[in-house]
């Protein structure tokens, strides 16, 4: 230690290549983990405190000196020195001996800075997935709140890109709700398994003082104590599953903000994009561009690169620690940051949307009513391969006539089939149309609302 002044200097008799030092350091982020990393000393402290490792009274001097070390981060005055502090850990412990002298060696008996990493992250995370969560909640609150009040609104539903059927603004809203409803289940699901305790595992081996990991996983507030040392220490699993799980909401939040650019457009006209969301060209006075929107597009891919590279950086590692796994900080504080701004930007895009309810209307055609007349020939008995056909007739008689579908007579609709009726006028209705939907998950105002109800009694059991 004194020919190196590194914490694992002993066997070292040359110094290192500054670059390699700038290489290997990761304390420019795993500082991110101070609080955690004294939160799993202090624990510790106490489990070799029992075992006997240290007395109580050099026990109390640790816990102070933590204690202290942790305000320091707190109100920022921890001074790093570059050329010693390579990680969060041995920083930590390098200040740990200033402040109390020689006692602070004992702190790390039977512990590495393989265990010791493993735990600062999965507190770290865990911890910080409850404001992330909580902004995903507010999306969907803010999604849900929207449907409800706008419930009346009727616009096309696409497929294909094609105008298909009309559909409730609010259906369409919802829909997104429920994808992430699913991103907020999987998030807590993946958080039971991120709540497990590594600490107490060493290097790779275990414990060889009889440290009772129990009492940890109680100190710390974790779930579970991890089961095999080997897999405690070199296990990124819950690191990938976070990775995994910001991409797929992000490919969630991607679609959103594409349909939003889509119907921002002068062509379609259904939406507008506050100003506090927008900004201006440069170059072209009368632009207003939903840059936000294309940001929430555009950093979907970042995520998954996230993801994607460090599955990469686990894919064939042998067991148990190699410092490849260093990689997984820098990945997972990027998805985390990246989806803490999106999060808050979507809903706050998504609460500031103006619509055009009239537009909406607008862009529904009487064509869009086709499937609607095939319905009501099958309510008339006709089966629906027929009602099919028969509608489709009906389509190019209109088509022949150059004359919108409603402006067929009963006449000219019996020509195609007799079992077309005076009541068949209201099919020519969007409101009827979308009312037809009855069954669950479907667009009749009952059912949207039962959707809203689902969601609300969901938010309210989670919340
Ligand atoms: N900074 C390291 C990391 O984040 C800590 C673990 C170092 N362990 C070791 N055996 N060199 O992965």
């Amino acid at each position: 230690m004194e020919k190196t002044g590194k914490l694992w200097g002993g066997r070292f008799t040359g110094s290192t290549d500054p670059i390699m030092e700038k290489f290997n350091a990761s304390i420019g982020f795993d500082k991110r983990m101070a609080q955690a990393d004294i939160e799993g000393s202090r624990a510790y402290v106490k489990a070799i405190e029992k075992v006997g490792l240290v007395t109580k009274e050099e026990m109390e001097a640790i816990d102070g000196g933590l204690v202290k070390i942790s305000e320091e981060w707190r109100t920022g005055t921890f001074k790093i020195i570059p050329a010693v502090d390579e990680d969060i850990h041995t920083a930590n412990e390098r200040r740990l001996k200033e402040l109390i002298g020689t006692a602070a060696g004992k702190l790390h008996t039977g512990r590495s800075r393989n265990d010791q990493c493993a735990m600062d992250m999965r507190i770290w995370l865990r911890d910080e997935i409850v404001p992330l969560r909580g902004h995903l909640l507010d999306l969907i609150k803010v999604i849900v709140n929207r449907a409800k009040m706008e419930i009346d609104v009727l616009m096309p539903g696409y497929t294909h890109l094609q105008r298909a059927q009309p559909i409730r603004w609010s259906h369409w809203l919802l829909s997104y709700a429920w994808m992430f409803q699913r991103d907020a289940q999987r998030l807590d699901q993946l958080t039971a398994r991120v709540n497990v305790n590594p600490l107490g595992c060493g290097a790779l081996a275990g414990n060889p003082f009889n440290v009772d990991r129990e009492f940890l996983t109680q100190e710390l507030r974790f779930a579970a104590t991890g089961g095999n040392s080997l897999d405690c220490t070199a296990g990124r699993d819950y690191i990938a599953e976070f990775l995994f799980w910001s991409t797929m909401i992000m490919i969630h939040l991607s679609k959103l903000a594409e349909d939003l650019l889509l119907y921002s457009t002068k062509e379609y006209g259904f939406t507008q994009v506050a100003d506090a969301y927008s900004t201006g060209s440069s170059l072209m006075p009368q632009k207003k561009n939903a840059d936000s929107l294309e940001l929430i597009r555009g950093k979907s891919g970042r995520v998954f690169g996230k993801c994607a590279g460090f599955l990469m950086t686990l894919k064939g590692l042998p067991s148990t620690y190699n410092k490849d796994l260093q990689e997984d900080k820098e990945a997972l504080f990027d998805a985390y940051d990246t989806l803490t701004g999106v999060l808050q930007v979507t809903t706050g895009v998504v609460s500031t949307l103006t619509i055009h309810p009239e537009t909406m209307k607008a862009a529904l055609s009487p064509d869009m009513l086709a499937t609607d007349l095939a319905y009501y020939l099958v309510r008339k008995g006709i089966p629906f391969r027929d009602a099919h056909g028969l509608s489709g007739g009906v389509v190019a008689l209109a088509e022949k006539k150059q004359c919108p579908l409603p402006q067929l007579t009963v006449q000219d609709l019996k020509t195609v089939s007799p079992a077309f009726e005076d009541d068949v006028s209201s099919v020519w209705n969007y409101e009827n149309s979308v009312e037809q939907y009855t069954s669950t998950g479907g667009t009749s105002k009952q059912a949207v609302m039962k959707q809203v109800q689902q969601l609300e009694e969901w938010m309210a059991s989670v919340a």
